[in-house]
């Protein structure tokens, strides 16, 4: 069957990918509240119809950051995207580039950032804060010398929030149990198995290979995760990232309109409005719901970028009224990967094109430079 809208790509995803990956993808943190949220507030978001205006000439794109986007859409930093599908970041970035929009490349990406570059434009960069500032120092200068035009700091993740799907999925590798039934479940994926497994190696974290000779499988790489993200970061970091780091930065993972003032304080250029897809605090906020607040206290003077939940290109529009200047993907282009690769990211992102342009024919709204709060109905 043919995949025509994000949903499609999911269950296409499901079938292709070994359980213990979809789920990866697929799930959230504890019960999965937040997860769900996400996507249910922005269906119970109404956008008025609006009739006989001439929107016989729309205009998507947009500027971030002094560059321009087709759409006001980003391809969100997904870490392990490229156990999907072979090479999976640098086959994303090109379906990115080709549609005119910016792909971020996970500091946990199996594809290291000079593949990627190699592939298509600069990605922009994500970073976590790692104990080894030295070894920080390293992968921004490498980002730099990659050309990657902004760094997005992700801040949601001092710790990992539990996701159940993937401890009873044995994610991490803990014995034999684990090992034989990933062996079987990759056996029962063949297309999969050849893609990735025979074809797409090496398997490992390309962007942290370098920390030490002793992470040779994916297993040794989370482990050296779990123990290495630095539980200690606080604001004051920023002005450290700051002297490493000569182009914008974006801090992610802000879900109060307090943390979002205190990022403009600290010198930050953008936040993204998130809550990592529903994968940490399972009962935070969904992230369209703290979207407006966040807007309202920082809006004038930060980039403010949103993510969580967008399914669709009516998604993005809504997202747009409530304040954001763009929307990150994330689960919208790594099911697309999984099911198909770089042409599977291409069609999710003409499908989001679509959606949005009919979305903004049908409320009246020429420009997406010009979306607000009168585009919707508000209850
Ligand atoms: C993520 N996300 C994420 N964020 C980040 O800053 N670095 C990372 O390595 C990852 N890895 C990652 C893996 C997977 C499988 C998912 C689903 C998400 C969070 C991601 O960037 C983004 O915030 C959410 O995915 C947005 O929500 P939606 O679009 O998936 O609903």
């Amino acid at each position: 069957m043919k995949s025509v809208c994000v949903a499609d790509f999911r269950e296409a995803a499901r079938r292709r990918l070994p359980k213990v990956l979809f789920d990866y993808i697929d799930g959230g943190s504890y019960a999965e509240t937040t997860l769900a949220a996400n996507v249910a507030d922005f269906a119970a978001i109404q956008l008025r119809q609006r009739v006989m205006r001439d929107v016989s000439d729309l205009k998507l794109s947009t500027e971030v950051f002094g560059r321009s986007l087709s759409m006001p859409v980003i391809l969100a930093p997904i870490g392990l995207a490229g156990m999907n599908a072979r090479r999976g970041e640098a086959q994303a970035a090109r379906a990115a580039q080709a549609a005119g929009v910016p792909f971020t490349l996970s500091t946990v990406a199996v594809c290291p950032i000079e593949e990627v570059t190699a592939a298509a434009t600069a990605p922009w960069y994500q970073l976590y804060m790692i104990k080894d500032r030295g070894f920080m120092i390293e992968l921004l200068a490498r980002a730099e010398a990659a050309g990657c035009p902004a760094l997005m700091f992700t801040v949601d993740l001092p710790v990992a929030g539990t996701r159940y799907r993937d401890a009873r999925n044995g994610m991490i590798v803990s014995g034999l149990g684990d090992s034989l039934r990933q062996g079987l479940d990759g056996l029962a994926h063949p297309q999969w198995l050849v893609d990735v497994m025979l074809r797409g190696g090496p398997h490992i974290l390309g962007n942290i290979a370098a920390a030490s000779p002793e992470l040779r499988t994916l297993s040794q790489f989370w482990k050296w995760v779990g123990g290495n993200f630095d539980a200690a970061v606080t604001w004051d970091d920023i002005a450290w990232v700051r002297e490493h780091w000569d182009g914008p930065i974006i801090i992610k993972g802000v879900l109060d309109a307090e943390d979002a003032r205190e990022a403009r304080r600290r010198g930050a250029d953008g936040v993204v409005v998130s809550n990592h897809g529903g994968r940490q605090l399972d009962g935070a906020a969904s992230s369209i719901s703290a979207l407006p607040a966040v807007a309202d206290a920082v809006g004038q003077d930060l980039t403010v970028l949103f993510d969580g939940g967008v399914r669709s290109g009516l998604d993005v529009l809504k997202a747009l009224a409530l304040g954001a200047k763009a929307c990150l993907i994330g689960r919208a282009w790594v099911y697309a990967l999984g099911a198909d690769g770089q042409r599977g990211v291409a069609t999710v992102l003409d499908v989001m094109r679509r959606e949005l342009a009919v979305a903004m024919a049908l409320t009246g709204c020429v420009d997406v430079r010009t979306a607000d709060r009168s585009l919707l109905v508000e209850g």
